[in-house]
């Protein structure tokens, strides 16, 4: 049977390092609050100069470096983003010319936070269906361009930066076992950017307005979140008869962090089996998974043979998840 297995993990985070005290000297905030109410204690912030395929393209390098191939050996490049380079052309297709290849499939998947496990899933299906032997999946966001920097609400809670896997083709018992994919349409409006698209197209009006700045109804978020990140959670746990206990590693969607503890407390999970980094890079939103999959990789907390499960929330809305056997 063929699975579809991560062969290299990579990550990047910009140098730039934006903590709560800096947010405190323009913004009406504070350390304590923000800690309290979300574990942030800094993120990433993206220099002038980088736009989101620069980051993409650190954490592909990276990737493919642990991978031991180069981008020739790629058969396809997913970019899970909602802040890339430019409306169109697809961020992949930025990616792909940087990595100095050409040719294969390279295409953006645009799910917000969920956007690297839909990319995930994508590639998957084409690695088992034998339609593609290895695949780059990048979750790459600059949230820092569509913040509103005068908003307290939801300027705390983001960051910058890229995380990147390569997914090859191989025989045998460890790779992705299963992905799970959901949305619910009826709830766009809880977290969405409302310019520049077709709805609301450029205008110095809409430019007044702030409507190429993201906006969050939090609470709403916040509920139905716990509730999505649970249910998607057991879904892939039962797809596969394992049970909370099994795990290895819990690596959930970092954008908050009582709302990873409210999930992880729902799973019956030991805070060593769930992967936290929240605290440091804040939320950044499709990288956020294949950031903390990177970090965990290299730090020694993933094993061969070991169970981790990836679990995501985001606009859309939309929630995902993952069961990998590494
Ligand atoms: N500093 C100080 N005070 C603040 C700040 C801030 N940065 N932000 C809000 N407040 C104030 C509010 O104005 C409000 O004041 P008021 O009572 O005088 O009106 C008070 O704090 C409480 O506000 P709430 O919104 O009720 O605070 P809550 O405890 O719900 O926390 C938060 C807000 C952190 C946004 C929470 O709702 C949350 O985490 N929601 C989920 C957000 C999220 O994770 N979204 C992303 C998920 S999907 C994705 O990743 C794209």
């Amino acid at each position: 049977m063929i699975k579809a297995r991560i062969i290299g993990t990579g990550s990047y985070a910009p140098g730039k390092v934006l903590t709560n005290r800096d947010l405190e000297t323009f913004l009406d905030t504070s350390d304590e609050w923000i800690v309290s109410r979300t574990g942030i204690r800094e993120r990433h912030i993206a220099a002038d100069n980088e736009a989101t395929s620069d980051l993409a393209v650190q954490a592909a390098k990276r990737a493919l470096a642990m991978a031991g191939l180069t981008a020739d050996d790629l058969d396809m490049i997913v970019v899970g983003t909602v802040t890339g380079d430019f409306p169109w052309p697809g961020t992949a297709c930025l990616v792909q010319h940087k990595l100095g290849t050409r040719g294969q499939a390279a295409f953006d998947v645009s799910a917000a936070c969920s956007g690297f496990l839909y990319g995930l899933s994508n590639a998957v299906g084409r690695i088992e269906s034998g339609q593609c032997r290895r695949a780059l999946v990048v979750g790459a966001e600059i949230l820092s361009r569509i913040v509103d920097w005068e908003d307290r609400n939801t300027a705390v809670l983001f960051g910058d930066g890229a995380g990147a896997v390569v997914l090859e083709a191989r025989e045998g018992d460890s790779g992705v076992l299963s992905t799970h994919l959901h949305a619910d349409g009826s709830f766009w409006e809880l977290l969405y950017q409302p310019g520049f698209g077709s709805r609301n197209p450029v205008s110095a009006q809409g430019v007044e307005d702030r409507l190429g700045y993201l906006r969050m109804q939090g609470n709403e978020v916040f509920k139905i979140a716990v509730r999505s990140l649970h249910e998607v959670a057991v879904e892939a746990l039962e797809a596969n008869g394992v049970e909370p206990a099994d795990l290895d590693l819990f690596i959930p969607h970092q954008a908050n962090r009582r709302i990873l503890e409210a999930t992880a407390k729902r799973l019956g999970l030991k805070p060593e089996q769930v992967y936290v980094n929240v605290d440091r890079f804040g939320n950044t939103s499709g990288a956020s998974i294949p950031i903390a999959l990177d970090e965990a990789n290299r730090a020694g907390r993933i094993q061969p043979g070991d169970l981790v499960l990836l679990d995501a929330f985001g606009g859309g809305l939309t929630w995902a998840s993952a069961l990998l056997r590494w």
